[in-house]
């Protein structure tokens, strides 16, 4: 018989209990070193934020900006352009552009195009992964089978994310983003209508000309959606299941997001020795954020175990905070209110997806 694998803050986000964990970390050590994995691990909801906030603190180590498997690579050339990848001034300026663009997308029309994928999805895994990709690329303006196209290749393109990706994943991404440059390329090119084109007007308005930035955030778009919103609609299912149905779905969503949160951590680089927490982090150190232990940590949120949709003031890390904040999140919550909404089927589950920080349920049970 298999043992059960020990749960470690590495590895908690997609084990079945990481929240027993979580509440001990943030009750004892709310931020500190962590021998066995070499990481700085901030779990309390102030540790987070100062975490998130701190200038010494950056997305990526200062001596790899890109993963060293995909560099000179078209995964590569797509991952050095990110918002999400990169710091400082050029960050501020793209993300105000994508802000601003995503700003221009009604949420009763992603609730509606999400209701349609959702009434058209083929199994548990079209709904989780397929429908968000494919409501993503149709708000971006693509049109025929692209979307279908660009949502099969966005799940070969994030396999170059983890930190733990293999010298196949790694060829797998970087042949998925040659495809996908190949594909949307023309549509930046065309200025026409959707999310694109609206992001192509904007940027030329700020003075941005260079299509290549451009081409590949629209492609952090379609991936930042992917795992993350997969992880959204089946955390919300198998809530559904738990709770019952509420009268109002989106503060469902909303309490979804806190109590158990699709995406549990992310990570950052200390680029020069500072002082963190009250604690020395010398220069080189990598932390890991839970960003899912402080959304239950009592200071932030009272009764935080508690699954109370509704809640007052609720404090919520799922998105980030400080410069990296997440834009995505209005998308991703109609997104998944308009799958929520349509599927009737109630989902068990066996276990999660691995994954280093996304906690995305496999979905089980009769679909249609
Ligand atoms: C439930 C779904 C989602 C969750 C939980 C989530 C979570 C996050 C988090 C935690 C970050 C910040 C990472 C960090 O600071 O280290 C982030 C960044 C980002 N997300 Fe999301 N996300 C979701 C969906 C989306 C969607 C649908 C989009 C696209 C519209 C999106 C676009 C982005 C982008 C572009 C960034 C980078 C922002 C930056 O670095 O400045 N996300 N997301």
């Amino acid at each position: 018989m298999t043992q059960p694998q020990p749960v470690t803050p590495g590895t908690a986000a997609a084990h079945s209990d990481p929240y027993t964990l979580y509440a001990e970390l943030v009750a004892d050590r709310p931020f500190g070193y962590d021998a066995d994995s070499g990481l700085w691990v901030a779990a309390g909801a102030a540790a987070v934020s100062e975490v998130l906030t701190h200038p010494a603190c950056l997305v990526r180590p200062s001596n790899e900006p890109v993963p060293r498997g995909v560099l000179d690579t078209p995964a590569g050339d797509v991952f050095g352009e990110l918002v999400r990848m990169i710091d400082g001034a050029p960050q501020a300026r793209r993300k105000h552009v994508l802000h601003k663009a995503l700003n221009t997308v009604t949420e009763k029309r992603v609730i509606a195009l999400a209701a349609e994928q959702a009434s058209e999805a083929t199994d548990w895994r079209d709904l989780q992964f397929g429908v968000p990709a494919r409501v993503m690329a149709a708000v971006l303006g693509l049109g025929g089978d692209v979307p279908a196209q660009a949502a099969r290749l966005i799940g070969e393109f994030v396999r170059c994310v983890p930190a733990s990706a293999t010298a196949e994943d790694q060829a797998a991404a970087a042949a998925a983003a040659a495809r996908l440059l190949e594909l949307l390329g023309p549509y930046l090119r065309a200025r026409g209508g959707g999310l694109i084109g609206e992001l192509v007007r904007l940027a030329a308005r700020d003075g941005w000309r260079e299509t290549a930035p451009l081409l590949a955030n629209v492609i952090g778009l379609l991936s930042q959606t992917y795992d993350a919103t997969a992880g959204l609609v089946g955390n919300t299912l198998l809530a559904l299941a738990r709770h019952g149905r509420p009268d109002d779905l989106a503060a469902f969503v909303d309490e979804v997001l806190r109590h158990d949160a699709p995406i549990q951590n992310t990570r950052r680089f200390v680029a020069d020795a500072t002082a963190l927490v009250g604690h020395h982090v010398p220069t080189g150190s990598t932390i890991l954020l839970l960003l899912a232990a402080a959304n239950r940590d009592p200071l932030a949120n009272p009764d935080p175990h508690t699954f109370r949709p509704g809640r007052a003031d609720p404090q919520v890390f799922t998105f980030g905070q400080g410069a990296h904040r997440c834009p995505g999140q209005a998308m991703a919550t109609a997104i998944t209110i308009g799958v929520a909404a349509t599927v009737t089927k109630t989902p068990s589950h066996e276990g999660y997806l691995p994954s280093p920080n996304a906690r995305i349920p496999v979905l089980k049970g009769q679909f249609r």
